[in-house]
């Protein structure tokens, strides 16, 4: 396994330890996980699974839980805009 992994975050490359959580992963690079309906930034809370403040679009698959997920290299990351719950 690598001793790192490669992947963007809001269209910046980023590097990180393997096994890195996405969620950790843009908290490392700045980034918030999603923008809440009237635009405040929201990132993770529980970090086990269950409050879903996590979620961002990963690979272009919006409403992503991020806090239990391991960035895979080549991974694209982005912050969810005012979206809500679906
Ligand atoms: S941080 Fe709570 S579900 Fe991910």
């Amino acid at each position: 396994m690598p001793e790192t992994v490669r992947l963007t975050i809001n269209g910046e490359a980023v590097e990180v330890p393997s096994g890195t959580r996405v969620a950790a992963a843009m908290l490392l690079a700045g980034a918030v996980c999603r923008t809440s309906v009237s635009g405040e930034p929201r990132t993770a809370l529980c970090g086990m699974g269950i409050c879903m403040e996590c979620r961002a679009v990963v690979n272009g698959v919006p409403q992503t839980k991020t806090c239990q997920l391991a960035c895979q290299p080549g991974m694209s990351v982005e912050t969810q805009q005012g979206e809500t719950w679906r």
